[in-house]
């Protein structure tokens, strides 16, 4: 069989993809999703009902291993019943060698491994997979080379991810990132500036710019002249039909006085940081290689308000890293509330094989790590409730997400500082912008009432 009869053969097959993990996934999934979609498969939502099975892995902590490893114990039964399934697993679980060895010696029904920094190769190993009827694993070291491009099957029509940077250099000593994805690439400003224009000219208002450490971008324009991060910024601000722009993700020890201003100077560039601290102690910080202090952080937070009066700050902070004390861990409640989060992401520290502080020897116990966890908790849900109320009478300008699951009439977006709102209105405002007023400030969201157009003036 030769590639035209095998894309031939594909065309019609159904397919699904599985995501876990980051915002990097997500957007990597919608290249796949594209890529499917070009050699004329459809999409459907349940595994049972398809041909094809993707599932995208994550390993940036162990319940998302555990979690892989459930799901690809059900695909055993789709491919008994239809010999022609073909299952295909990539991402970061893939770049690690112990684990695809597992996949390969304990999941033999796995048609195609493939990793981070080869996803434009997947339609021919696809199609390999049909002609040559064998097993195809391909993971290809860290390279230079960008492929620009690729097709993509955008989750929303109003709102898109852009990849800027690939990797990252930072060797945080807990996380697995720099070892799954790789050293630090940044695309070229002219196709990251490129694509965007060619979205908004396809309906898309706001773009999030996804890096896992987007300050330490570094791009060379046509004329040789280098880009950061800001440069960047003020390029897409002039985008004609970009009403939004977002970044995640955003390290404190790069972020600079010239993005501070750029919050200022640009008025599409949303009044919102995802910060992540990790920690609020110094000894832990250092331990944990974040190469900034909590003085620096603070100090961070208060040029930021300093600038832009009412940004909403949102965090990552990871509880129970070896060696943490009650006293480290009470340094960490005393930042969170001195930053007052609009929210945040928590976790357990989990250990990673391969990195650093998987090897240090003074691991905490479950049981500590779940209970600081809590008190953790308690007290961002708490501060998110009390920024979430003094909302209460304001009006915020919403992007319409779409409709929630349970009531057709009720909508959802998101205003300009990332926070959920959910009002009633007609499903013809998904994707646009709207004034809302907001009736009811919650913990994890807002409640509010669509205003008419003679009130938005
Ligand atoms: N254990 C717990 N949390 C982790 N993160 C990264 N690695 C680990 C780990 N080993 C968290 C960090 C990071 C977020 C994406 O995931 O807080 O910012
Ligand atoms: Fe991981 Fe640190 Fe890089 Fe973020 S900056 S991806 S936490 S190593």
């Amino acid at each position: 069989m030769n590639r035209d009869e095998a894309k031939e053969l594909l065309k019609g097959r159904k397919y699904n993809i599985i995501t876990f993990g980051c915002q990097m996934n997500e957007h990597d999934s919608e290249t796949i999703a594209g890529m499917l979609r070009d050699l004329g498969c459809e999409e459907v939502v349940d595994p049972r009902e398809s041909d094809i099975t993707v599932i995208n892995t994550c390993s940036i902590r162990e319940n998302a291993d555990k979690r892989f490893f459930g799901t690809l114990g059900q695909l055993k039964k789709i491919k008994e019943r239809n010999p022609d399934y073909i299952a295909c697993v990539c991402g970061c679980m893939m770049q690690q060698q112990r684990v695809i060895d597992a996949v390969k010696g304990k999941y033999p029904w796995v048609d195609v491994i493939f990793g981070t920094h080869n996803i434009h190769r997947f339609p021919e190993l696809l199609q390999r997979v049909c002609t040559e009827k064998q097993k195809i694993a391909e993971v290809f070291e860290d390279s230079d080379e960008i492929v620009e491009g690729l097709p993509s099957k955008r989750l929303y029509r109003h709102k898109s991810f852009v990849n800027i940077m690939y990797g990252c250099n930072n060797f945080c000593t807990y996380c697995i990132v720099p070892y799954t994805r790789g050293r630090e690439k940044s695309r070229r400003p002219q196709d990251i500036l490129a694509e965007i224009s060619s979205l908004a000219g396809d309906g898309v208002k706001e773009v999030t710019l996804l890096g896992q450490n987007v300050n330490s971008y570094r791009g060379t324009g046509h004329d040789g002249q280098a880009w950061d991060f800001t440069d960047l910024i003020y390029g897409i601000n002039d985008i004609e039909g970009i009403e939004r722009i977002r970044f995640m993700t955003s390290h404190p020890k790069d972020l600079s006085d010239k993005l501070i201003q750029a919050y200022a100077d640009c008025e599409k560039l949303c009044n919102h940081i995802h910060l992540p601290v990790q920690s609020g102690s110094n000894a832990v910080l250092e331990r944990m290689n974040r190469r900034y202090t909590r003085e620096r952080y603070l100090e961070l937070v208060e040029k930021l308000r300093r600038a832009v009066p009412d940004i909403a700050i949102s965090t990552d902070i990871i509880t129970g890293f070896p060696g943490e004390t009650e006293e480290d861990f009470t340094d960490t409640l005393d930042l969170v509330k001195r930053v007052g989060y609009d929210s945040a992401f928590t976790f357990l520290y989990s250990v990673r094989p391969g990195t650093p502080a998987a090897e240090y020897e003074d691991q905490i116990p479950e049981d500590v790590k779940h209970e600081r966890f809590n008190r953790l908790v308690d007290l961002i849900n708490a501060g998110s409730a009390e920024k979430n109320a003094a909302y209460v009478g304001r009006t915020e300008r919403v992007l319409v997400d779409g409709a929630s699951k349970k009531n057709d009439r009720t909508l959802t977006g998101r205003t300009e500082g990332f926070k959920l709102v959910d009002f009633a209105g007609g499903r013809e405002l998904i994707g646009t912008m709207v004034d809302v007023e907001i009736t009811e400030g919650k913990t994890f969201s807002l409640r509010g009432r669509l205003k008419s157009e003679k009130e938005s003036g």
